[in-house]
Order: C-alpha cells, then sequence, then structure tokens
C-alpha cells in the first residue's frame, strides 16, 4: 500500500545491504521510521517489542530470521537454538510457530552449504504468499460488502466497525480485516469505518493512518463506543483479524473483540473475522481453555504514547503513581458469536465442518 504516493510492503529485503528493512511501528502514526536488522536479536527484539506485529508480519520476520541465522551458521543445532529464540518472543500469534516450523522442516531436507540461499528464497516465498492470500481474503470479503451495500439506498456507505489494526502494517501488504475495505473502496462502494482506539497500545491510529493514507472515510472512536453505535443502528458490519483460530472456530484476537462480538450478537450486527490459514490452529479446539494469551507489559495500560504540541513523542502516566497495571493483550471470541469466517478460500460458517470443508487438505495434514 502506499505512504505519501510511495509504494510500500511491511518489510522487505534490499538486495545491495542484504538485509531485511521493517517499519517501526512503535513510532506510527506520528512517524515513519525504518530499520534494518542486522542481528538475530535485532528480529527478536522486532517482535517483542512489536516494532513488527500483526499474526502474518510475525511470522514472515520469522522467516527472514531463520534466513539470516542460516547465513552465520547453518547447522542443525543452530536451526533449533533458533526455533526456540525467536518462538519465545511471543506466545499468541499462530502464525509465528507455522512460519518457524515450516523453515525448520523444510531447511532439515537441504544440505548445510546450501541452506542460507534456500531459507532466503523460503522467506520470500512466505512474503509473496501472504500478500496473494490477503488479495483474495480482500476479494471474498467484498462480496460481503457489495450484498450489504446492495440492499442500503444508493449512495449510502456501508459502516463497518473493526479493532485492532488487522491492516497492511500487519501484514506485509493489504491486511486481512482491511483488504475486503480496500477492495470495496477501489470498486466505489462508499464506505464510513468505526476504527476502534484498541488500548493499550492503541493500533486503531495505526488503521486510521493506513485507511486515512487509502482515501478510506473513517471515525477512531474510543473502545467502549461499540455497543452504543450498534444498539443505535450505525454498524452494518464488524470485520476483525485474529492471531489464532481453533479448528472449531473460536477466534483469538486482540483483547477486547470479545466485547465487541458480544454486543454484535446482542444487536443483530454480522460478525466476521478474516484470516489467511496460517492462522488456523489445527492442534487447538476450545480457543479459551487452550490459547496461551500474552500477559504483557503493564506500562503500557499505566502510560499512553501520543504526540504533544512541541511534536516530541512521548509516553504519559495515566494512572496514579505506582497503581499496578494487568494487561492481557489478547482474548477469545467463541465460535457461536461469529457470524461467518472469511479466507483465502472462501467464506466458511464458524464451525469445525465449515473450515474443514474449505481446508481439507490442512485437516488431513493435521492428522
Ligand atoms: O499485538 P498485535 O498488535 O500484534 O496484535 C495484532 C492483532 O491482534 C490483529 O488484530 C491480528 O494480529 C490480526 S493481524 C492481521
Amino acid at each position: 500500500m502506499k505512504v505519501n504516493g510511495t509504494p510500500y510492503r511491511s518489510l522487505w529485503w534490499d538486495e545491495t545491504a542484504g538485509a531485511l528493512q521493517i517499519i517501526d511501528q512503535r513510532w506510527l502514526p506520528h512517524d515513519f521510521r525504518i530499520q534494518q536488522l542486522d542481528t538475530l536479536e535485532d528480529y527478536a527484539v522486532a517482535i517483542v517489542e512489536m516494532r513488527v506485529r500483526g499474526a502474518p508480519l510475525i511470522g514472515a520476520t520469522a522467516a527472514y530470521g531463520v534466513a539470516f541465522a542460516m547465513s552465520e551458521d547453518a547447522s542443525d543445532a543452530n536451526l533449533d537454538k533458533t526455533w526456540d529464540h525467536l518462538h519465545e518472543t511471543r506466545p499468541t500469534a499462530i502464525n509465528l510457530r507455522w512460519a518457524l516450523d515450516r523453515c525448520r522442516r523444510a531447511l532439515r531436507a537441504v544440505p548445510e552449504a546450501e541452506r542460507a540461499a534456500f531459507a532466503l528464497q523460503m522467506a520470500h516465498e512466505i512474503a509473496d504468499e501472504d500478500v496473494e492470500i490477503n488479495r483474495a481474503i480482500g476479494r471474498n470479503g467484498l462480496e460481503i460488502i457489495r450484498q450489504i451495500a446492495a440492499k442500503k439506498p444508493a449512495g449510502e456507505p456501508v459502516r463497518i466497525l473493526t479493532h485492532c489494526n488487522a491492516g497492511w502494517l500487519a501484514t506485509v501488504d493489504f491486511g486481512t480485516a482491511t483488504s475486503p475495505m480496500y477492495h470495496a473502496h477501489d470498486e466505489g462502494i462508499p464506505l464510513h469505518v468505526w476504527v476502534d482506539e484498541t488500548r493499550p497500545r492503541n493500533q486503531g491510529a495505526l488503521t486510521s493512518w493506513e485507511l486515512g493514507s487509502h482515501g478510506i472515510p473513517h471515525t477512531y472512536i474510543v473502545d467502549n463506543a461499540g455497543g452504543h453505535l450498534m444498539q443505535h443502528g450505525l454498524v452494518d458490519m464488524v470485520i476483525v483479524g485474529t492471531d489464532r483460530t481453533t479448528r472449531r472456530g473460536d477466534v483469538c484476537n486482540k483483547i477486547g473483540t470479545y466485547l465487541k462480538a458480544l454486543a454484535a450478537h446482542d444487536n443483530g450486527v454480522p460478525f466476521y473475522v478474516a484470516l489467511p490459514s496460517p492462522t488456523i490452529d489445527w492442534t487447538v479446539d476450545d480457543g479459551v481453555a487452550e490459547i496461551p494469551i500474552e500477559e504483557r507489559n503493564a506500562f503500557e495500560t499505566t502510560h499512553i504514547q501520543g504526540v504533544g504540541d512541541d511534536g516530541e513523542i512521548a509516553w504519559v502516566r495515566v494512572s496514579p503513581e505506582g497503581t499496578p497495571g494487568g494487561n492481557p493483550a489478547f482474548d477469545v471470541t467463541p465460535n457461536r458469536l461469529v457470524t461467518g469466517l472469511i479466507t483465502e478460500r472462501g467464506v466458511c460458517a464458524a464451525t469445525p465442518e465449515g473450515l474443514a470443508g474449505l481446508f481439507p487438505d490442512m485437516v488431513q495434514a493435521a492428522e
């Protein structure tokens, strides 16, 4: 997608430097900074500190991390060590394990002398695949938006609520939840997006920044506004992303998603989740019981980041000094609250049969 008219992906390989470049998302939307990753520790820190974030982007970054590690030491021992090191960076988004497993499995079958080049090629493949998957999600989600638009008076916008940032910044390009929006906007369907701020880290600001850059009308709202807007008939549909979806269709996503799903259910608002297949954890059934939820530093809740009138980016404390903060980063929405899953292969019910119908090959591979 474009930043000030220049097309970007959220990460890219710089052939001249022989290194990965990322957009350091800690500073967005206030400042656009690019960082080069030069050590394996740079990769781990980029994921831990959420310089790169969003399930698919974490997976793609990890794949490049493996490629970097193989360029230094292509032994089996280092492959395992790298897997462990990168895997422990963030526990919830399953794309991380998916990418690490895929790389390790393939690399084990490759002679050590060829591993560095092979791993880099594989990382490129994972990144390119992510772009194509998200493009397909956009086309499939567009169909749903078209149907909602067709029932509205001509020219009235389809009003979509979204939570967190499941945009191009959270993936390699297009985003998951935002891809149908970009596709609909480009087709000329009028949209208005309600963007949850998504405390504590305000990833909604990233979504606003993205949508604004693409010319999609939107309004930035506090996390608690969604239920009220739905009660007053101001939301036609919800689309969110996910960090891990179980084989029966429970959806783990940024903290607060569950409350939006409850409000949507109570008000008869369709609640869709957009996901690439690498986000499905075929080994897990009951998301509430089985998905590990990342507990992040309480500083993120007691403090908030913003930009002052002097243009300086700063963190300010919002709670009394010394107040203990709690910071569970994700929650799980049970499948019964999900209207449909928008995937690269089509839209399905959030049920074991729905997912198995679209991905029989993956169900079989997981057995
Ligand atoms: O903690 P984050 O910012 O990595 O969490 C991101 C989200 O929860 C997104 O909504 C989810 O990863 C989907 S990204 C396409």
